[in-house]
């Protein structure tokens, strides 16, 4: 071979190998998952066995999301961003954040997740649901004396001092959520005088919004305030955690997905996006125990799964709660009357 015909080779092989991670970068989909991890990568393990497309995923909470989202506006380096509470995909979706789309599926699900879509000009939709609530440790409680706390009330209990975690409602939308709901329980003056008196029984201000419950099954708190079926969860992993749905009426979520705008694999986000509204990819959270309410209504609904019926649900107000300016003015006043205040 002479050396001419090895240095074609060589352009050749170097050729061909540019065409490859060309295509690969062609099958490439940058998510942002803002549900647990366990079901996160569950999604991306799946997703990437049906599709010929690599997933590049972080897991940051819904605020962080959000913030993040609202920082790379201009440069978005996200496609897509699945989970997480739908507050802030509402917020994202209004401040034109994220790009509107009519995905296919839509007819199959239930009401409440085509509603959030069509609040939002398709800019998001519905994947799931939840109840906010507690899970608490009842060996713990059992150990010390203390009551079964069934009302938002019952969490004043000065015996409680040092017991309870919640989320920070900056960087966790559940933690958001409960805000957002106590405000509209009590009216916003009487709620913030609540988070007050509770700020003497928390121990700690969490980032992710399920982790205070997480402590609590391992008994380093005795009560977290989380959505219902991340109670549900630590009871399923064994631990001896019970799950309260509070007297005085609730919370919930509607979880969300949006297509960021200017997504860079736009193709693959639509993918991503119809995939995930399956009626057996939302069947398949369960296996990663995540037991929320699936927005596809064929989709099985886990015998874990917290139900609707059988909460005191408030009527949640998505449009105010979800609004930018409510956002900003309810974390401003957050941070000024509780957050100073943390321990
Ligand atoms: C958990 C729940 C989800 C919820 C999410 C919000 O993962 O299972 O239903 O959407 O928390 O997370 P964040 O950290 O933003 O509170």
């Amino acid at each position: 071979m002479t050396s001419k015909s090895i240095a074609t080779l060589i352009a050749a092989a170097a050729g061909s190998l540019m065409a490859a991670s060309a295509a690969e970068a062609a099958g490439e989909l940058n998510l942002i998952c803002s549900a647990d991890v366990v079901i996160c990568e569950q999604m991306l393990g799946d997703f990437e066995k049906a599709h010929d497309v690599k997933v590049n995923m972080v897991r940051l909470s819904s605020g962080e999301t959000y913030a993040k989202v609202r920082a790379e506006a201009r440069n978005p380096k996200t496609d897509i961003w699945w989970g997480g509470t739908g507050d802030p995909h509402l917020q994202a979706a209004s401040e034109n954040l994220t790009l509107e789309y009519k995905s296919p599926m839509l007819d199959q699900l239930n009401s409440w997740a085509v509603k959030q879509a069509e609040s939002a000009g398709h800019r998001t939709v519905g994947i799931y649901a939840g109840a906010l609530g507690w899970g608490y440790n009842t060996e713990l409680f059992a150990k010390k004396g203390l009551k079964d706390p069934a009302c938002w009330a019952d969490l004043l209990a000065p015996e409680l001092k040092g017991e309870i975690q919640i989320a920070n409602p900056n960087s966790s939308g559940t933690a958001y959520t409960a805000l957002a709901s106590l405000v509209q329980i009590m009216g916003e003056d009487k709620a913030f005088e609540y988070l007050k008196s509770l700020n003497a029984n928390v121990s700690q201000y969490t980032k992710s919004g399920s982790a205070p419950v997480k402590a609590a099954a391992r008994g380093e708190a005795g009560l977290g305030i989380v959505f219902m079926h991340d109670a549900v969860a630590q009871t399923a992993e064994g631990f001896p955690v019970k799950s309260v749905a509070p007297c005085e009426g609730t919370g919930y979520e509607i979880g969300s997905m949006s297509i960021i705008k200017g997504a860079r694999n736009l193709d693959n986000a639509k993918l991503w996006y119809d995939w995930a509204l399956k009626p057996e990819v939302q069947s398949r959270m369960k296996d990663a125990k995540s037991f929320q309410l699936p927005s596809n209504k064929s989709a099985e609904i886990p015998k874990e799964a917290p139900r609707f019926e059988d909460i005191k649900l408030i009527d949640y107000d998505f449009k105010t709660y979800g609004d930018p300016a409510k956002r900003k003015a309810l974390l401003e006043r957050w941070d000024r009357e509780i957050g100073a205040i943390a321990n």
